[in-house]
């Protein structure tokens, strides 16, 4: 039986309406870890099509009573869906939850009537079928709900699942790549489980982040092992939680190879000792591994300076557990990772371009002073154009900022180059408070003056408390146009 112990109330700050925020405790690696299952779809008039089911289940997640939850196709998460670059992919996803949803494609270029916000409902008992070409370099992207003022509870119930990209060349990176056996999914989410081990929703529990969990779940499962078989493993780390900063570290603080970010490949591997995964964001790591020891994944607290929000709200010391890996006592060999992996992101602006938007994520309910509002277009933008924007959270708050339909490339932060972890291809990014974040976006092929993306914070509760806006991509010399009436009854 995993033992899960809640800390509970460890000093959290004054400016957090909120008595009871928990830290994760210590962790018994009982459970093995769970692997989504893979779908691949199946070939249908050229394209790849998928079938998803948004449904209610239970998951066992702790001895005692099974806990209820949502999820794609199992009642708890979802598979993993995967297709190269260059197909096209059509998804059937059918609602069978008592409530209007919707799957957004995180990370993923693509048509905004494809892109599953706010804007794209699936009503209850109702199927909605997406189709758009994969045209984006390899990376880690995942599906989740994006219902108007809904996404946190349908993420937190448990919908969220992988979209891996492929390149449709064998690739020279010579990165780990059987999936489930040295290719990893590590999807991280906390949770409050009450006595009688269901999902804890009260506000009572809410900081003025969101909710932070005393139960952390990998894969759907609490307290995970990981038989490693394979002298490298490569651990696609999603950070799916509602408003959790992790700072994740090895046991014996053995560096690891960093190698991808949200939307691609590094252009090299980098060395680290810690990478730190804000709401949203993604990371690929290679961890190297001697035959029959055991290491532990592990989030540490945050690097000071980086003000991260839950060190903020648990006194500075958020430090627990995540997956224990076991290596087996015979390792078969994997190659070390290629120096160069991929080509940089180059969007052909510089970090002295003068910027063409800003936005200040001040509070928790809105961007630019103004909450979201489904009727407002906040502007437009000309497809396949780049601007440079500007991205602050004042003092004190932190905050993250995700775009959709791209990947950006992030100029400069605090006005000096990005770090190493910086240099890809990026869709979310943590903004620390006081420090600009300069970007470079480029926007969708396709426009569409009527049908907007999202811009928004992603720790759920800020995004549906209204700290988000939207804009369409237009053809050249277009205005904007309206909004589709979209209800989510
Ligand atoms: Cu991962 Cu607008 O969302
Ligand atoms: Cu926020």
């Amino acid at each position: 039986v995993p033992a899960v112990l809640a800390v509970s109330g460890a000093g959290f700050g004054i400016w957090y309406a909120v008595s009871d925020v928990d830290t994760v405790g210590e962790v018994d690696f009982t459970n093995p870890l769970a692997i989504p299952p893979l779908l691949t779809g199946r070939q249908e008039g050229g394209r790849r099509v998928f079938d998803l089911t948004a449904t209610a289940g239970e998951r066992r997640l702790k001895s005692g009573r099974a806990t209820t939850t949502w999820g794609f196709d199992r009642g708890h998460l979802g598979p993993t869906l995967r297709a190269t670059r260059g197909e096209t992919v059509l998804v059937n996803v059918r609602n069978d939850l008592p409530e209007t949803t919707t799957v957004h494609w995180h990370g993923m270029h693509l048509p905004a009537a494809m892109d599953g916000g706010p804007h794209q409902p699936i009503r209850s008992g109702e199927t909605w079928s997406p189709t758009w070409k994969i045209d984006q370099p390899a990376a880690t992207l995942w599906y989740h709900p994006h219902p108007h003022g809904r996404t946190a509870h349908h993420v937190y119930r448990g919908m969220a699942g992988l979209f891996i990209v492929d390149e449709p060349a064998a690739s020279a990176a010579r990165l780990p790549s059987r999936y489930g056996v040295d290719d990893v999914p590590v999807i991280v989410q906390d949770v409050n489980l009450d006595d009688d081990n269901q999902l804890d929703e009260g506000y009572s529990r809410i900081a003025d982040v969101g909710i932070l969990g005393d139960t952390l779940l990998v894969n759907g499962t609490v307290g995970p092992y990981f038989t490693v078989t394979t002298e490298r493993v490569r651990l696609r780390l999603v950070n799916a939680s509602p408003a959790r900063v992790y700072n994740f570290g090895l046991s014996d603080d053995r560096p690891f190879a960093l190698v991808g970010t949200d939307g691609g490949l590094l252009p090299a591997p980098h060395t680290t000792e810690r990478v730190q995964l804000s709401p949203g964001e993604r990371a690929e790591i290679v961890v190297t591994a001697r035959q029959g020891e055991r290491i532990v994944l592990r989030s540490y607290p945050p690097a000071l300076g980086l003000d991260p929000i839950n060190s903020r709200i648990t006194g500075g010391d958020d430090r627990f557990d995540v997956l224990e890996l076991r290596a087996a006592d015979q390792l078969s060999p994997s190659p070390e990772p290629a120096a160069t992996l991929a080509d940089p992101p180059r969007l052909g602006v510089d970090a002295t371009a003068p910027a063409t938007r800003r936005f200040e994520l001040a509070g928790t309910t809105q961007i630019n002073g103004l909450a979201m509002d489904m009727n407002r277009i906040d502007f437009g933008v000309v497809r396949g154009t780049t601007e440079v924007w500007d991205v602050i959270s004042p003092f004190p708050k932190p905050h993250n900022f995700h775009v959709h339909g791209t990947q950006f490339q992030v100029l400069s932060v605090n006005g000096v180059a990005p770090p190493p972890e910086l240099a890809g291809w990026k869709d979310t990014v943590y903004t620390t408070p006081e420090v600009p974040m300069r970007l470079a976006v480029r926007f969708s092929e396709y426009a569409d003056r009527n049908v907007p993306f999202m811009y928004h914070c992603h720790l759920l509760l800020h995004e549906d408390k209204g700290m988000m806006g939207q804009f369409v991509v237009t053809e050249p010399g277009q205005t904007p146009g309206t909004p589709p009436h979209t209800d989510h009854n």
